[in-house]
């Protein structure tokens, strides 16, 4: 079939299958044009098939040769309509590992279900026995606890007053100013439950007790801070609180790693366009200030460039890992750059529907977006009749 970008809201329904290998075997000619690192040897990705987690598999296979086990929750092809763009990836990554003769396995499900859990340690125990990194990527709007049976939906929301800024369409490019009421408590509970670190943990423990950890395994997590402008809808709201949980939780992991001397952190990342961050209300107005400014001091950075240089300069340089005072790894240095900052703080204001295509850089974000699926992506012919019938190779 020949498939094209169909919008609705933010969400985009459709994904093209060869735009999607593309921008995987981008990515991996991106983390070998860097060198190899000495790096992981055996590793798990939870939310392996797009954004930050589909960065740190290919990072650790090309980068480092690793043994990766993926796991995602990906909609496969129906008749007549293609499958979702962490499908694509997978499939492409698969194939590009097995090119690579790298050992790879995928497996598609509720990362948060206790069946998911004893399925991808079952793989690990067959086929690896031991793993020595696992990373925790996940990003869903709801979590059915195991241990409960509740469902907890995510909100975005500022906590204790109304929150008003600007924001960006960036569809059509309107700025527009926007409320948003405050959270009840209940909501916040329901947010932590969903994107804190009840999960990651869960994951740990199960791992300690099936005995497949390797002595000083290391286990990342990734959150966000941001600037001032942004904290009243990230940092200081529902989410940010999600946030707080999960990097308390690091500490907790780490205490129970203590018998193989294994370690917990969190890496700060920077804001980049994903399906999650495009639904939070301002920040895709303070992104594309943010891609702009970033890009004249030629210091942007993608997923990949993130995830290869957390590697390469933070996490495997052979000397122990900086961090900040409360522990978390910081990849989101550029981001948070005195001068980036003050360029964004003194735009703002002058952020406007007939300005921002000037002094913020929409094309980027949507071009970003539509990367996401697999379409605008340089080199891929659109016009073409493709397969969108494909299956992931070595999915469990
Ligand atoms: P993403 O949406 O690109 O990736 C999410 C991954 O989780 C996908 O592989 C998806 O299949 C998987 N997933 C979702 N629900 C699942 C479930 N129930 N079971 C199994 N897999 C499931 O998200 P992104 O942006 O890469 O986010 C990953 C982490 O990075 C999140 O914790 C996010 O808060 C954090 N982060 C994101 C930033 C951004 O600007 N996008 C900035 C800094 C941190
Ligand atoms: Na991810």
């Amino acid at each position: 079939m020949i498939i094209e970008p169909k919008m609705r809201g933010f969400i985009c329904l459709t994904a093209h299958p060869k735009g999607c290998e593309q921008n995987v075997i981008n990515q991996i000619s991106y983390v070998q044009s860097k060198g190899t690192i000495e790096g992981p040897k055996k590793v798990l990705v939870i939310g392996a098939s797009t954004g930050f987690g589909l960065a740190s598999r290919i990072t650790s296979a090309f980068s480092s040769g690793a043994a990766t086990i993926g796991v995602f929750f990906e909609k496969p092809p129906q008749e007549g309509k293609p499958a979702s763009p962490g499908w694509y990836n997978t499939v492409a990554f698969q194939q590009q590992a097995a090119n690579a003769g790298i050992y790879a396995k995928s497996i598609n499900g509720d990362a948060f279900s206790n069946e998911v859990k004893q399925k991808t340690i079952d793989l690990i125990k067959a086929d690896l026995g031991k793993i020595d990194l696992i990373i925790y990527s996940l990003a869903s709007p709801v979590r059915t606890n195991p241990a409960t049976g509740i469902t907890h939906r995510s909100v975005l929301k500022p906590i204790g007053n109304t929150y008003s800024n600007k924001t960006v369409d960036f569809h059509t490019g309107i700025v527009s100013n926007i409320s948003i009421e405050p959270c009840t408590d209940e909501e916040i509970n329901n947010t932590v439950a969903v994107m804190g670190g009840e999960d990651w943990e869960m994951w740990m423990d199960a791992l300690t007790a099936a005995d497949a950890l390797e002595e000083n395994a290391t286990t990342i997590a990734y959150s966000y801070i941001g600037p001032s402008l942004t904290e009243a809808v990230y940092r200081k709201g529902t989410i940010g609180k999600a946030k707080d949980h999960l990097e308390a939780t690091a500490f907790t992991i780490t205490d129970k790693l203590k018998p193989i001397n294994g370690k917990a952190y969190v890496s700060v990342n920077k804001a980049l366009v994903t399906q999650a961050s495009s639904a939070i209300p301002v920040i895709p107005l303070y992104i594309s200030l943010l891609y702009k400014t970033m890009k004249e001091k030629g210091i942007h950075e993608g997923c990949i460039e993130q995830i290869q240089r957390l590697f390469q300069d933070r996490l495997f340089t052979g000397n122990a890992i900086p961090t900040d005072e409360q522990g978390r790894i910081r990849i989101d240095d550029w981001e948070m750059r005195e001068d980036v900052q003050n360029d964004i703080t003194a735009l703002w204001p002058k952020a406007s529907t007939e300005t921002l295509g000037e002094i913020g850089d929409l094309n980027g974000y949507k071009s970003d977006f539509l990367n996401l699926f697999g379409f605008a992506v340089e080199g891929v012919d659109y016009a073409a009749d493709v397969n969108e019938n494909i299956t992931i190779p070595q999915l469990q």
